[in-house]
């Protein structure tokens, strides 16, 4: 089996892909409204990749030892066909295929994704309550629409549906509770998302982010947890169960303890570009070899080449008070 190693030794063992950097939310966190207002001009059709080329592109990674692709966006609905795309990716040898998404589309979507071969969704919801809601996605969808994309998605056999709620202080952290009561003993796995600084316009603030331990005591106090140990190396999720045997709910931390050690992921933009950080201010540019006709055995180069020489740990930086210059928008790199 072939693997490939980056230069701190790190496994290339995902490939999340961006299919579009369009979305029918602004959540603040996100693509905050003053710098996405409408009439925003999003990447011309030609300029993001076209399925054929996302679909070479993954099919090289998995030959390179990737075992798992998470389609993202923006919001990965909004692609034209994308059942189509899944089917040519769930074609791939031994390859876990899921999707992160907003959610409110699933309803129409949810059954033709799992016929061409979805595997998993995981549904953004930072709010049960609407304005809470209204306030951290800045949309005129409602949780309601969320929650029956996520029956949607469990009625279609996408499952386990798992839930990821970003918790902003002082805007949804008293949702916490009430997310975790909702799902407890459903089989859909709340992760709590500390608020990152991706980006460069949702003018992230430390004292905005409610710590994974905050989150896990909040709970614990009316529902106690316990830890679980981790499955695999680089699980972004810390995972903890309720000691009554109500299932479990994750905390994701990449501010307070980061997961860079281990961390296995690529990720290449809608326009074609391939980063090996989601904290990245470049990447390496595939789409320009794969319109001017590169072999795969060109390509194969160049990503063995860029994972090799690849040394991000962003988070741990961060945290060590060592952070540079301008990064790419989650809505092009998709989380
Ligand atoms: P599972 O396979 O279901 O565990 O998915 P996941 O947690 O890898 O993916 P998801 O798209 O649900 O992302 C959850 C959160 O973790 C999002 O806020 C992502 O931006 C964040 N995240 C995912 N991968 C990384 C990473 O490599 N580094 C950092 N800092 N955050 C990440
Ligand atoms: N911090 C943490 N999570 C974020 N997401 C989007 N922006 C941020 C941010 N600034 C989450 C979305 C989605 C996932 C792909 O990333 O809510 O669940
Ligand atoms: Fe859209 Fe997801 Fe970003 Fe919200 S977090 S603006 S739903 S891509
Ligand atoms: Fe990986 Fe970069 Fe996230 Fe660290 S900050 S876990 S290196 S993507």
């Amino acid at each position: 089996m072939t693997e490939t190693r980056d230069a701190r030794g790190r496994l290339l063992r995902d490939l999340r892909i961006s299919v579009t950097d369009r979305c029918n939310m602004r959540c603040s966190y996100c693509m905050p409204r003053e710098h996405f207002p409408a009439g925003f001009r999003f990447l011309p059709r030609g300029e993001i990749l076209r399925h054929e080329e996302i679909a070479r592109v993954a099919g090289l990674m998995v030959g390179l030892g990737v075992k798992k692709l998470r389609l993202t966006g923006g919001e990965p609905l909004l692609r034209a066909d994308l059942p189509k795309l899944v089917e040519q990716l769930a074609a791939l040898p031994g390859v876990e295929l899921a999707l992160t998404t907003n959610g409110v589309l699933l309803p129409r979507y949810a059954a033709a994704l799992r016929q061409a071969g979805l595997a998993r969704v995981t549904v953004s919801l930072d709010a049960l309550d609407p304005e809470v809601f209204r306030r951290m996605t800045d949309s005129t969808f409602a949780p309601s629409d969320v929650l029956a994309g996520i029956d949607a998605a469990r009625a279609a056999g996408l499952a386990p549906v798992k839930v990821n709620c970003v918790v902003r202080r002082g805007v949804n952290e008293r949702e916490v509770l009430g997310l975790a009561r909702r799902f407890r003993g459903t089989g859909c796995v709340v992760r709590f998302i500390e608020y990152m600084d991706v980006g460069e316009t949702n003018g992230w603030r430390l004292d905005e982010v409610v710590t994974g331990r905050e989150i896990v005591d909040t709970i614990s106090r009316e529902l106690p947890l316990e830890p679980v140990p981790s499955q695999y190396d680089g699980e972004v999720a810390k995972r903890w169960r309720y000691a009554d045997g109500g299932g479990e709910i994750g905390v994701i931390t990449s501010v307070t303890r980061p997961f860079c050690g281990a961390c296995s992921r690529a990720r290449l933009s809608a326009r074609g570009v391939l980063y090996t950080c989601l904290f990245a201010e470049a990447g390496v540019d595939l789409r320009g070899p794969l319109r001017a006709g590169a072999s795969d055995d060109e390509l194969t180069r160049t990503l063995i080449e860029t994972w090799r020489a690849r040394d991000d740990r962003y988070s741990e930086l961060r945290s060590a008070g060592l952070v540079r210059g301008e990064r790419i928008e989650m809505s092009y790199i998709g989380g």
